[in-house]
C-alpha cells in the first residue's frame, strides 16, 4: 500500500492488528496437510483414533483415572492385552479450513467422554504435577497452561509428533509418555526435542463420529 489513510479509526487500526495477528497464525502457502495413515487429508472437526508408536502392544489414547480423580480425567495410552483404538478424538482447528495441516494451531477433544466429566472434554496441558506438565480434560481445575496442540513431522511418511505450544511464552514441548510405577501410561510435555512419541491418525468409523 503506498497512499497512507488518512480517515483510519482506531478500530480500523485494531481491526488491522487483529487481521495481522490471526494472519500470522495460519499455515504458510507451503505447510504440508496432515493424512491419516491411509494417505488421506485429516479433516478439520473430523474424529481419527491417535495411534502411537511406542511399545507394539501398547493401544490408542483413552481416558483413566489417575491418583485421587474420582472421574477419568488422564489422557493415557491403553495398556489392555488386546490392541484397542482408544477414544476418537476430534481435530480441530478454529480457522475456517477443510484440513488440517502441519503447525496448525488446534484443539484436540474426545468425541465423547464419561458423563463425570467435564465439557466440552478438550484436552488442556496441566502443570505441577508429580509427572511435570501433563494432559489432562480441561476442567481438571487445577494449574492448567493456556496454548494450543499442533501436528508436526517426523521424518517418516504418514507418522507426526503431537506438540504443545503454551501461549504465554510461547514455548513448544512434544506431547510424550511418562509410565509410572503401576504401569500407567500418561501423556506429558516433554522437555527434550525428540523425547515424543511418534502418532498414526486412523480415521474413526463413522458411527463413533
Ligand atoms: C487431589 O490431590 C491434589 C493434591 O495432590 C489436590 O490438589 C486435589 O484437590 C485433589 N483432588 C481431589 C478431587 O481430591
Ligand atoms: C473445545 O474444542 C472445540 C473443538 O473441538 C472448540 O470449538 C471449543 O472452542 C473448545 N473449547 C474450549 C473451551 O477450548
Amino acid at each position: 500500500m503506498k497512499s497512507s489513510i488518512p480517515t483510519t479509526t482506531t478500530s480500523t487500526l485494531l481491526t488491522l492488528f487483529l487481521l495481522s495477528a490471526f494472519t500470522s497464525h495460519l499455515p504458510s502457502a507451503g505447510a504440508d496437510a496432515v493424512t491419516d495413515r491411509d494417505g488421506a487429508a485429516i479433516r478439520n472437526g473430523g474424529t481419527y483414533h491417535i495411534l502411537p508408536l511406542f511399545g507394539v502392544k501398547n493401544g490408542g489414547l483413552e481416558l483413566a483415572a489417575t491418583r485421587n480423580e474420582t472421574c477419568p480425567l488422564t489422557v493415557v495410552q491403553s495398556r489392555t492385552a488386546q490392541i484397542f483404538r482408544g477414544l476418537p478424538v476430534r481435530i480441530s482447528s478454529p480457522y475456517r479450513i477443510a484440513y488440517i495441516s502441519e503447525g496448525l494451531i488446534l484443539n484436540l477433544a474426545f468425541a465423547s467422554s464419561p458423563s463425570c466429566a467435564p465439557t466440552p472434554p478438550n484436552w488442556t496441558v496441566v502443570k505441577g504435577l508429580p509427572e511435570g506438565q501433563g494432559v489432562k480434560l480441561l476442567g481438571y481445575g487445577r494449574s492448567t497452561v493456556s496454548g494450543w496442540f499442533k501436528i508436526e513431522k517426523s521424518s517418516l511418511e504418514y507418522l507426526y509428533k503431537l506438540v504443545f505450544c503454551a501461549r504465554a511464552s510461547k514455548a513448544c514441548g512434544e506431547i510424550g509418555i511418562s509410565v509410572d510405577d503401576e504401569g500407567i501410561n500418561r501423556l506429558v510435555l516433554t522437555e527434550e526435542e525428540g523425547d515424543g512419541i511418534i502418532v498414526e491418525f486412523m480415521k474413526a468409523s463413522s458411527v463413533s463420529a
